[in-house]
C-alpha cells in the first residue's frame, strides 16, 4: 500500500489479458510497488478516466510483483476494465480487507463451495491450500457454474482434480453434449462430502443468491455458524472504513471483511442482496 496515503493509487502495468469466458477476464498486473496481499483481501483497481472498483485477487500470494484480477463485465469501470491491453496503465489501492484465516484452518476438514465469479478469490485461496497441504486433515471442492463454457480456470481446475490432496467435483446448471460431469446446482453436490461436519470449515465464494442456499445447505448438514466463512460483496467506495457505503449491520465489509463467519451476520436481513 502506499506509504501515508491509502487514497493513492500505485501505478500499474498490464502485462497480460486474458479471455476465461465470453464475460470474463484476468488482468495480470504489475505494480510499481509491492502489493502484499493475503488471500481473500481485495484491492480497488482505477481504471483511468473511469473510476475504481474492488477485486479480490485470484494469484498466489506468495507471488510479489505481480497480481491477477478476475473480471465479470457488468457495468461502467467493469467495462473498460475488459477492453484494456498489455501496456496499459492502471492503478492499485490495497490491499484492504481481513482475508480468510487460514492458520485457524490448519489441522481441520475443509470445504469449499464455489459458484460463477467467486471462483476467483478461490483460485487464491487454493494457491495457499496447495502451498500448506500437509497442513490440512482434508480438502474438499466442490464448484458450479450456469454452463460448461463459464467455468473459470478451466485447465487449472482440471489439474485440481487430479490431486489426490483433494477432492473436487464440479457442477453446470444445464449442460452441452461435450460436458461429462454433473448437472445441477451446486448445492446438490454436497451430499458425497464424507467429513465431521460438525466440527469442519466450510468456505463459501459466490453470487449471493447461491451463497444463501449453500449457506442453508450447509447448516443443514450440520456446519456450526461460527465454521461457516462467507465472502461478501457490497458497493464500496473508500475502501478504508470511512464512507459508510459497504455496512452491514455494525460492520464495514471493507474494514471487518469482506470474509465473515456466518455467525457474525447471519441476523442482518440485507446480506443476500
Ligand atoms: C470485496 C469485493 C471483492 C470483489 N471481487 C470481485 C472479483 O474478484 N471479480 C469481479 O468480477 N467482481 C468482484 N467484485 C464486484 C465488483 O467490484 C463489481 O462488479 C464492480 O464494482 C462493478 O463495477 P462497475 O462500475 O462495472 O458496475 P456499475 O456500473 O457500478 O454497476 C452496473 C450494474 O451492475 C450491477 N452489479 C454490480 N456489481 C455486480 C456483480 N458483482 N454482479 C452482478 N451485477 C453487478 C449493479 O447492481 C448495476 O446494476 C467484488 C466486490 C467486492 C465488494
Ligand atoms: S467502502 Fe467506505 S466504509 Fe467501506
Amino acid at each position: 500500500m502506499p506509504k501515508n496515503n491509502p487514497y493513492r493509487p500505485v501505478e500499474t502495468e498490464v502485462l497480460d489479458v486474458i479471455t476465461e469466458t465470453p464475460t470474463i477476464k484476468t488482468l495480470k498486473l504489475k505494480p510499481k510497488e509491492e502489493i502484499n496481499f493475503k488471500t481473500g483481501q481485495f484491492i480497488e483497481l482505477t481504471v483511468p478516466g473511469v473510476g475504481e472498483a474492488p477485486f479480490t485477487p485470484s494469484s498466489r500470494p506468495a507471488i510479489k510483483d505481480m497480481i491477477e484480477v478476475t473480471i465479470m463485465r457488468v457495468g461502467k469501470v467493469t467495462e473498460k476494465a475488459h477492453v484494456l491491453k498489455k501496456g496499459d496503465t492502471v492503478g492499485l489501492r490495497g490491499p484492504f480487507g481481513n482475508g480468510y484465516p487460514l492458520e485457524s484452518f490448519f489441522g481441520k476438514e475443509v470445504l469449499v463451495v464455489g459458484g460463477g465469479c467467486g471462483f476467483a478469490p478461490i483460485r487464491s485461496l487454493m494457491y495457499e491450500f496447495f502451498e500448506h497441504s500437509g497442513d490440512f486433515k482434508s480438502l474438499f471442492f466442490r464448484g458450479g457454474c450456469k454452463t460448461p463454457n463459464d467455468f473459470l480456470y478451466k485447465e487449472e481446475t482440471v489439474e485440481w482434480s487430479k490431486r489426490d490432496d483433494i477432492n473436487v467435483v464440479l457442477t453446470v446448471d444445464e449442460g452441452n453434449v461435450a460436458w461429462k460431469g454433473k448437472v445441477g446446482l451446486v448445492t446438490t453436490i454436497l451430499d458425497d462430502v464424507k467429513m465431521e461436519f460438525k466440527i469442519g470449515i466450510a468456505v463459501v465464494c459466490g453470487p449471493p443468491i447461491m451463497m444463501k442456499f449453500a449457506t442453508s445447505k450447509l447448516l443443514d448438514m450440520g456446519f456450526k455458524t461460527t465454521n461457516i466463512y462467507l465472502s461478501m460483496e457490497k458497493n464500496m467506495s473508500c475502501g478504508i472504513g470511512k464512507c459508510g457505503h459497504c455496512r452491514i449491520g455494525p460492520y464495514y465489509v471493507c474494514k471487518d471483511g469482506p470474509v465473515f463467519q456466518y455467525e457474525k451476520i447471519k441476523n442482518f436481513h440485507d446480506i443476500w442482496e
